[in-house]
């Protein structure tokens, strides 16, 4: 099975269950997140990173079941350490810190957190709240610290009931031209 099939099959069958609380599967959040960064003309790496963002709930031994019952499941840093068997850091490193993004993102923007879903806010006390001055600023030094931003707004209007997203299929080409670049050491 290639990388991109092994990513599929893991949207098809664990992505299928309910998303933490959203009206909506693990699977057509990510879909919908990765359209939403189709849309807005983002760099491939990046529509790869919202598509994928939360693959950490699904691949790893820790679920978001667990994360909802007060477990931090650290999903970003295992859905990070899974897809980089394929990818290069400008997929995985938004990946890893899309959480810290929503940390980030209700510190220093007045009125982020009112944007956040129900489920979202529960699960942010137990990632560990919004960022204190001294964090905040120590985010916005990291190299992937805008992609990862942005993945995190994408994520937060991914979760519309009244749609599907386009199919996985849809993403095959794109997800196949970064493993391509990265397998070849183009980054
Ligand atoms: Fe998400």
């Amino acid at each position: 099975m290639t990388a991109v099939d092994i990513i599929a099959k893991l949207f098809s069958g664990e992505g299928a269950q309910d998303y933490l609380g959203e009206e909506v599967s693990v699977a057509v959040h990510m879909r919908q997140a990765g359209a939403l960064a189709e849309a807005a003309g983002a760099p491939d790496a990046q529509v790869a990173a919202a598509l994928l963002h939360d693959v950490g709930h699904i691949c790893g031994p820790v679920s978001g079941q667990q994360l909802m019952a007060g477990t931090d499941n650290r999903h970003g840093e295992t859905g990070a350490a899974w897809l980089a068997q394929w990818f290069g850091e400008d997929v995985t490193e938004p990946v890893r810190l899309h959480v810290a993004a929503k940390r980030y993102l209700c510190a220093v923007v007045p009125r982020y957190y009112g944007k956040l879903s129900a489920a979202s806010v529960h699960t942010l006390a137990i990632q560990g709240g919004p960022m204190n001055a001294e964090e905040a600023a120590e985010f916005e030094t990291l190299p992937h610290a805008s992609a990862a931003v942005a993945v995190r707004r994408w994520d937060e209007a991914a979760k519309n009931p009244g749609r599907d997203g386009p199919d996985f299929d849809h993403f095959r080409p794109l997800l196949q031209s970064l493993l391509r670049r990265h397998l070849a050491g183009l980054w």
